[in-house]
């Protein structure tokens, strides 16, 4: 059972195990290598992320500085479709995310030594009814969730490798974002660092 911090929010701690985790990333590795980590800029001022991405399914997120954020078929620098979501994170999303529609889109992102990710909304999907599934992999990360609000009040939440969030309901469109990443806190990523993979029905 989870914790539900927030309205629609959903903390399910330790949900794979090591074993899991270990098989999930073995599954991951080669649509990896197919669809392989970039680094996006920001629309506008085209500052480059410190996260690193890529993704899976037919609609996968992407931004830059000349088309902004969006969704899209292909890779931006392989022109290539990106690889399925693979069947392990459709079951996944069967049993936590309490929707009837699959994701169209698993972004996929890497956080090396030094990376975190900014306060922000995950709105650019069209169906506000649809949750967000984030699974977690690798080193610790200090997860910060706010509210509807940017400025408002924010609690901070550790996730743990295997850990899985939904963010749903009222927390669909509530600010969060990674302060930082315990670089070393985690084995299973050769290289170290940490893998999310956020799961989205698009709309
Ligand atoms: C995100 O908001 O896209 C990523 C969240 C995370 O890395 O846990
Ligand atoms: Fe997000």
């Amino acid at each position: 059972m989870g914790s539900q911090l927030h309205s629609g929010f959903d903390f399910l701690p330790a949900y794979l195990d090591r074993a899991e985790q270990e098989a999930l990333l073995a599954t991951l590795q080669p649509l990896i290598e197919a669809a392989p980590f970039f680094r996006p800029t920001m629309p506008k001022t085209g500052k480059t992320f410190s996260v690193e991405m890529t993704n899976l399914g037919a609609r996968g997120w992407v931004s830059d500085r000349e088309g902004g954020y969006r969704n899209q078929a292909t890779h931006p620098f392989t022109g290539l479709p990106w690889p399925q979501i693979p069947d392990v994170l459709l079951t996944l999303w069967r049993q936590v995310a309490d929707y009837p529609i699959l994701p169209e889109a698993c972004l996929v992102n890497l956080y090396r030594t030094g990376a975190k990710m900014g306060l922000h909304v995950d709105g650019d999907e069209r169906d506000p009814k649809a949750p967000v599934v984030s699974v977690s992999l690798g080193d610790q990360a200090i997860f910060r969730l706010g509210g509807p609000q940017r400025g408002g009040p924010t609690t901070s939440l550790k996730l743990s490798s295997g850990d899985v969030v939904v963010l749903g309901g009222a927390s669909r469109h509530f600010y969060h974002g990674i302060d930082r990443v315990l670089s070393g806190s985690s084995s299973l990523i050769p290289g170290g660092g940490r893998i999310n993979l956020t799961m989205r029905v698009v709309g």
